[in-house]
């Protein structure tokens, strides 16, 4: 996809905003930390339900199901596309495009610098090659003691088999606590 970029702002600092160019970058990023915060919370709601039911086997289940369609998670905000991606892959599906490695990539480095993974995120307005506006925004995920039964460094023998069976190629193990384990990636045609 070919695209130009027209406007960008980092969301800690104020954004900059274009000439002639009417995106309310704020209210866009207001509304992605919403999508955001529900889909976090639903997903930890989840994890929670399912281990508590059937155990961490369970749990996976649930990832590998109901992850994979995050947008319908936070259904009443259908207008925006969101999923999670990273680096260090489980499912190869979750694989960026070329926009969210190169910011996946500047997140990797401010974090190794030191940078605060909870407030840290980016954001662009960019035009497709149909002219088409699309308000992109993708929010850094750190890894908390929660993830550790399953993209930590002493994942339980019965889990890692599970996980060995459903992702072969699975990059997501070995992290610990505060460590970048991927992003949610967003996005919104205006
Ligand atoms: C019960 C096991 C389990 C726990 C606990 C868990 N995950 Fe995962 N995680 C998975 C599975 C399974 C997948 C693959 C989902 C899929 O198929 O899309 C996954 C995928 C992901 C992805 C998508 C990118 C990729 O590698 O495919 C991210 C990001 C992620 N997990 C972050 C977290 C974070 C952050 C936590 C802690 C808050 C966490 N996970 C806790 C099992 C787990």
């Amino acid at each position: 996809m070919k695209v130009l970029i027209l406007a960008m702002g980092l969301i800690a600092a104020s954004p900059v905003q274009a000439e002639n160019f009417s995106v309310d970058i704020p209210k866009l990023q207001g509304e992605a930390k919403q999508v955001i915060m529900k889909l976090a919370s639903t997903l930890g709601g989840e994890l929670k339900k399912a281990k508590e039911e059937g155990g961490a086997s369970a749990a996976i289940t649930v990832c590998n199901t109901k992850a994979q369609n995050l947008t319908s998670l936070v259904s009443e905000a259908s207008t925006w596309d969101v999923s999670r991606t990273s680096l260090k892959l489980r499912n190869s599906d979750n694989a960026p495009d070329d926009w969210e490695l190169a910011v996946l990539e500047q997140f990797d480095s401010k974090a190794k610098q030191g940078a605060n993974l909870k407030t840290l995120g980016f954001s662009q307005v960019l035009v497709d090659s149909e002219g088409r506006k699309i308000f992109r925004m993708m929010k850094a995920i750190p890894v908390s003691d929660q993830c550790l039964a399953c993209h930590g460094t002493k994942i339980k023998p019965e889990l890692k088999e599970r996980l060995e069976v459903l992702y072969p190629d699975d990059k997501a193990t070995g992290f610990s606590i505060g460590e970048l384990r991927g992003a949610f990636t967003l996005k919104k045609y205006l």
